[in-house]
């Protein structure tokens, strides 16, 4: 069963192909990262209108790719990311994805984010399948929307095993491959943090969230702080690389809360404020190893906090395997102490191209949910705010 995957819930227009449940035919995700790095931030009336003119051509390009015709030959059903997200750009990805349906008379199958991401490790890539497109500023503008830029494959530390030190049993493909049910799920990205009890697809109990902030997010706005680009990940996980992780004592949240919930807004002021007391942002960033060491502190505070977290819902839940997914799951310094910490427990990253939005993980986890009626899925809409249990 080939089902085509339709993902718009942030900044990263997606579609995919995936067999099965499993195997990845095609990976294509355009994304609006150069697009929205120029604000810091995504906003959201700009993915909106980049979603309305790449999703036609990403979803012609992952048909391409997985040798099928344009008209939906060979695809037997259309998933979609109905939510949570920004609801303009969710209902981009919702409205083609009906009308795709529509027109190729297929079943429609509404997914949830979370549920998608939790799915990711079952997803098998085969090197060179996914294809990334940077969309430019200059794309994005007004008039007649234009397929610029070359498609790029996927660079091998985007979509193979994990790039982190530490035991290659954590990263490998044949680990992922005898991952199973049931398992704990650490759902960790710009939107969302959650930990979840999964007994089989359609099985899932949310143990604890944030309260606040999720930590992307707060990895984001701290790289603000620091005038750093956006998205603020990718940038503090090199600097923390650099950095003294002990070099200040920043808080670590709930950290002995009962409960699984977790917090990180108070960590994020926490280093606004010490930013303040060590002379201000000018006389911070003119301080390169300083800059590090704020990095590493923050990134440490993160790290205890959520796999503190883990190994006490893995202890009381009796459970012996975790996925760690989600865009923070890219984060090399969280994989290094990962697997240190955790050399007892069955313990999968996907790779980064499937860490970060992408539609391969909704096509899969589609495959163990039960399609909308015809009726229904003319019916279906996008919901913002949407709990996964
Ligand atoms: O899953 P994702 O692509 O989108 C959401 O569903 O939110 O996650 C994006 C988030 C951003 O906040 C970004 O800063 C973060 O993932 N991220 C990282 C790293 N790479 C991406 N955070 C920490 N370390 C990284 N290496
Ligand atoms: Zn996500």
């Amino acid at each position: 069963m080939r089902i085509l995957g339709i993902e718009t819930s942030c900044d990263e227009t997606a579609a995919a192909v995936v067999e099965d449940g499993r195997s990845v035919l095609s990976n294509v995700i355009a994304s609006q990262i150069r697009v929205h790095s120029r604000y810091r931030g995504v906003v959201p009336e700009i993915a909106s209108r980049c979603h309305i003119e790449f999703i036609l051509p990403v979803v012609a390009q992952a048909l391409e790719g997985a040798g099928l015709g344009e008209e939906g030959e060979g695809i037997d059903a259309v998933a979609v990311t109905r939510g949570p997200g920004l609801v303009g750009a969710l209902l981009v990805g919702v409205e083609t994805a009906k009308t795709l349906a529509w027109r190729w008379q297929k079943p429609l199958i509404p997914v949830h984010h979370s549920l998608g991401h939790l799915y990711s490790p079952f997803c098998e890539l085969v090197a060179g399948q996914s294809r990334v497109l940077d969309i430019a500023p200059e794309d994005a503008g007004e008039g007649t929307p234009e397929w610029r830029g070359e498609l790029r494959p996927a660079a091998p530390s985007e979509s193979s095993a994990d790039p982190a030190p530490g035991p290659r049993r954590h990263a490998s493909r044949a680990t992922r491959r005898s991952f199973g049910y049931p398992y704990l799920g650490l759902v960790i990205s710009g939107g969302h943090s959650s930990l979840v009890r999964l007994d089989g697809p359609g099985k899932v109990r949310t143990l604890g969230s944030t309260l606040d902030d999720a930590p992307g997010e707060a990895y984001d706005k701290v790289a603000k702080c620091l005038n750093l680009p956006y998205p603020g990940g990718p940038e503090i996980d090199s600097r923390a690389a650099r950095g003294n992780p002990t070099a200040f004592d920043l808080p670590r949240p709930v950290l002995h809360a009962r409960g699984y919930d977790f917090s990180f807004s108070g960590l994020k002021t926490a280093v606004i404020r010490l930013i303040e007391v060590l002379g201000g942002t000018e006389r911070v960033l003119g301080d390169e190893l300083l800059v590090c060491d704020l990095c590493a502190s923050f990134q440490a505070a993160v790290i205890d906090v959520l796999l503190h977290k883990a190994e006490r819902a893995l202890r009381d839940e009796g459970l012996e395997r975790l996925a760690i997914v989600g865009g923070v799951a890219c984060n090399k310094g969280l994989r290094a102490q990962a697997a240190r910490r955790m050399s007892r427990t069955h313990l999968v990253f996907p790779p980064p191209i499937l860490c970060t939005d992408n539609a391969a993980m909704i096509a899969a986890v589609a495959h163990h949910i039960e399609p909308l009626s015809p009726d229904e899925a003319m019916r279906l809409d996008a919901r913002a705010g949407w709990r996964l249990d």
